[in-house]
């Protein structure tokens, strides 16, 4: 029987396109207006399929994982994968892959996007113009945040927290700024030492120096929660917090009540905490932007990742080693030579 592929969501055309030229056995499975299967559902379906390609952030916990013990792989399309259970995978034998590269500068785009428009308050007061509330000279509410040197000429400090592909692609764009620029990496922090225009600073030291803090490190049991309340008290009252790579980095009550507070100028967020669900209070502040998980979110990005991710699939489907593994550790385990001898 040809090997099956289980895509639980509406895949976009580029990457259907790569799945139906490998003529394995492809099936869909998401509602007419692309809704996920529950958890059931996936459990279910898994059941019939050698890989499974799950868009990123939706669930694969163990027991989809475990739901069939011949599964493959999981080729999961996006960067982070914080969203499958890669222990479990690793323990029975399944590799996972994801999509790096092709989204990194579009992500890098929008935590830009984010940053200026926090610091400008751009979707406030364009809300301010569209409801017609425009009638004379605006002041004091809309008083914005410099990012460039301004009238003070003092250039303003970048604080990078995660300098893998995204964080990096961040810095390349402060230039234009004529910012400094600051980076907190534990594992990296050799590569940031030895990188011109960025110097290295634990995150305590980073958090007091920075203008802005710009978030860019995968959501592990390290990162989780990083940054905390005590964390969030040690920014200055101007600075502003801007948070692409995913929620459950920054405790999101304390975010809420140290905005709330006035205790630092403002939030621009595109991943929450419990993910689509906001913390209480978020949505009524007046210093925060809320973006609704955007940061790879273009045509031409969308359509290379479904592409990456098809071929990944396609390649355990047939028993190669797929590119963008990550956990290698998987290809010397004896559940995985198992399943793709023979
Ligand atoms: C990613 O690629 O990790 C994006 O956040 C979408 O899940």
């Amino acid at each position: 029987m040809a090997s099956r592929i289980l895509v639980p969501w509406d895949l976009p055309e580029s990457g259907r396109e790569v799945l139906s030229k490998s003529k394995l056995s492809i099936t869909y499975l998401h509602g007419p207006a692309g809704e996920l299967p529950t958890s059931e559902e996936l459990i279910q379906a898994v059941k019939e399929a050698d890989v499974v390609l799950p868009r990123g952030t939706q669930p694969v916990a163990r027991e989809v994982l475990v739901a069939n013990p011949a599964l493959r792989g999981v080729a999961n399309h996006g960067v982070g994968y914080d969203s499958v259970d890669v222990m479990t995978a690793t323990e029975l034998g399944i590799p996972v892959t994801n999509t790096p590269e092709v989204l990194t500068e579009t992500t890098a785009d929008l935590a830009w996007a984010l940053l200026m428009a926090t610091a400008r308050k751009v979707p406030q007061t364009h809300n301010f113009t569209a409801s017609g509330r425009f009638t004379g000279p605006v002041g004091h509410p809309f008083m914005g945040m410099d990012i460039g040197p301004g009238g003070s000429n003092r250039p303003k400090v970048l604080g990078i927290i995660g300098f893998g592909r995204i964080g990096r692609a961040v810095m390349r764009r402060s230039k234009g700024f004529r910012m400094k620029v600051i980076a907190y990496d534990p594992p990296l922090r050799e590569m940031i030492e030895k990188t011109r225009g960025v110097q290295y600073r634990e995150l305590h030291g980073l958090l007091k120096e920075s203008d802005f803090v710009t978030i860019h490190c995968p959501l592990t049991k390290e990162t989780r929660h990083l940054i905390g309340r005590s964390e969030l008290e040690l920014l200055k009252p101007t600075a502003i917090l801007i948070n692409t790579s995913r929620g459950p980095v920054v405790d999101e009550t304390a975010l809420v009540s140290v905005l709330k507070e006035k205790r630092i100028f403002g939030a621009g967020l595109d991943v929450y905490e419990k993910e689509p669900q906001l913390t209480p209070g978020l949505v009524e502040l007046e210093n925060v932007v809320l973006l609704p998980h955007i940061g790879s979110l273009t045509r031409d990005t969308r359509n290379q990742m479904a592409i990456v991710a098809a071929k990944n699939a396609v390649a355990m489907a047939k028993k190669k080693k797929p590119r963008n593994l990550v956990n290698p550790e998987v290809l010397s385990r004896r559940e995985y030579l198992k399943k793709v001898s023979g």
